[in-house]
């Protein structure tokens, strides 16, 4: 509106200028004449016409001078406040008006210099967003008054919170376990750098951090407030963990036959060698515990094998049903042994596998059923198709396995019941071999049983096309 005004006023003005000047010609030139005229009427005409011809040319006059010096001046405002509205892409029109053209030329140098700066800024913003949110490691920021200025979607989900409970928030009144709250005192007091590892309860699971707490630095070495970094590092100690079970399970599994072949020899050498009874019970037992041994270094070498993260099997179409065959013939004895039914309900099927590591993979299925089975019971061995997969089951009616227990069956070592199990003779190795060697097939394998009812292993597998 004001730009409207301004316009209507300055033609107005010219106007005005224009007719006063023109009036004030003709009125000159007349002059004499009306002195001596009888007949006024052509005066009136003249003078009406050369009013007429003024307004006229101060209209043109006026527009002209409002195109060449008013509306480049007028644009160049608008652009000027729509800049400041933030609308950055406006631009003034660079017309050729020489006394103006170089304010629009400024103007559109400034816009284009703050379209630039503020698209740096957003992306700069976006990329710092984006790196707080997937650093993957949790992330606060406390301001120099105690408050939370910055979390990111880690920090709230490992510790369940909302923005809303946390943001501004001082440091203290957020619900993060004692042992956190007590680090980000100590990094807020000191302002230092600070590493400590930390072990809550996150619900029911132990959870354990790195913490990383540093103090945040701003211009003019100003001290701004701390930043805390947690590195998760819950599934690094369990990995942990394991290694150090493992190293003292073998040591354990390899000390128990070593330290019965040595007692019993010893006792031989020391003369018990000269009864014979003695000597062949004693040779007897060093020869079963040199099995026990010879049988859990080959667990091991096995399983190290298929652990590996390269190991591949030898998968080539093969008939699933010979691989059933060759291996309850290699259990048949302990089968007869303890009067055990063998049913088997087998399809013709050819899968995708390695008959070898596959025979390993019964076998171990079914010295297992066979096992921890009772005398005279029945084992079911099943091949069928479904849902483009071959399964294969071992059934058994044996003691079953508790619901608890199934989690951690798989894991090297791990035997339900201790005593029992190494009296069965067993290592716990077996159903890691056999899952390693599953997966390795690309396949799956899943165990569902009840106590003093059976288990069934179940055991998928790629059909060969
Ligand atoms: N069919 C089954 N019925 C009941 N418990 C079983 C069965 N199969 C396995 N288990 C339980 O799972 C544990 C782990 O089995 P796994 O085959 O890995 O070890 P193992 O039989 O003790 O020793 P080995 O390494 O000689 O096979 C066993 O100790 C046993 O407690
Ligand atoms: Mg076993």
């Amino acid at each position: 509106m004001n730009f409207l005004r301004h316009r209507l006023l300055t033609t107005l003005l010219v106007w005005i200028g224009m007719m006063l000047a023109g009036l004030f010609i003709v009125m000159l030139q007349l002059l004499p004449i009306y002195e001596d005229a009888e007949d006024k009427s052509d005066i009136w005409m003249l003078l009406f016409f050369s009013l007429v011809v003024a307004l006229v040319l101060s209209a043109i006059v006026g527009s002209r001078v409002i195109g060449v010096a008013i509306k480049p001046i007028e644009n160049a405002t608008e652009t000027a406040m729509e800049l400041v509205k933030g609308n950055y892409v406006a631009r003034a029109s660079e017309s050729n008006a020489s006394n103006s053209i170089e304010l629009s030329r400024t103007i559109n140098v400034l816009a284009r210099n703050l379209q630039e700066i503020t698209a740096v800024r957003v992306m700069e913003q976006e990329r710092l967003k984006t790196l707080i949110e997937n650093m993957g490691s949790a992330l606060i920021m406390i301001d120099k008054q105690g408050a939370v200025s910055l979390v990111n979607k880690p920090f709230l989900e490992e510790f369940e919170l909302t923005p809303s409970v946390v943001m501004g928030k001082f440091y203290k009144e957020i619900q993060v376990p004692i042992e956190v709250e007590n680090f980000i005192e100590s990094v807020f007091m000191t302002e230092t750098h600070s590493r400590v590892q930390i072990e809550f309860l996150s619900g029911l699971k132990l959870k354990n951090f790195n913490v990383y707490g540093a103090p945040v630095i701003g211009e003019h070495e100003r001290w701004l407030g701390i930043v805390i970094v947690f590195q998760d590092i819950t599934e690094l100690k369990r990995l942990e963990q394991i290694r150090k079970d493992f190293v003292a399970n073998v040591s354990h599994e390899l000390r128990t036959p070593v330290t019965s072949i040595k007692g019993f020899s010893e006792t031989l050498l020391d003369g018990a060698y000269k009864d014979t009874e003695t000597l062949l019970s004693f040779l007897e037992i060093v020869h079963t515990e040199s099995n026990r041994l010879e049988m859990l270094i080959n667990d091991l070498l096995d399983l190290s094998k298929v652990e590996q993260s390269g190991f591949r099997v030898n998968a080539q179409p093969m008939n699933m049903e010979a691989v059933i065959k060759r291996a309850r013939e290699m259990i048949q004895p302990k089968i007869d042994e303890k009067s055990i039914h063998l049913k088997l309900e087998i399809q013709p099927i050819n899968v995708l596998g390695d008959a070898n590591r596959l025979i390993q993979v019964m076998m171990n299925l079914l010295i297992n059923a066979v096992t921890y089975s009772s005398n005279h019971t029945e084992i079911t061995i099943r091949l069928f198709r479904k849902d483009n997969r071959a399964i294969i089951q071992v059934e058994d009616q044996g003691i079953g396995i508790e619901s608890s227990e199934i989690e951690r069956l798989f894991e090297r070592f791990y035997r339900v019941d201790r005593a029992r199990s190494r009296n069965s003779g067993g290592t716990g190795l077996g159903l890691s071999i056999v899952k390693h060697l599953i997966e390795a097939h690309h396949g799956q394998v899943e165990v569902d049983s009840t106590v003093g009812v059976g288990t069934t292993f179940t055991i998928y597998l790629p059909l060969a096309i």
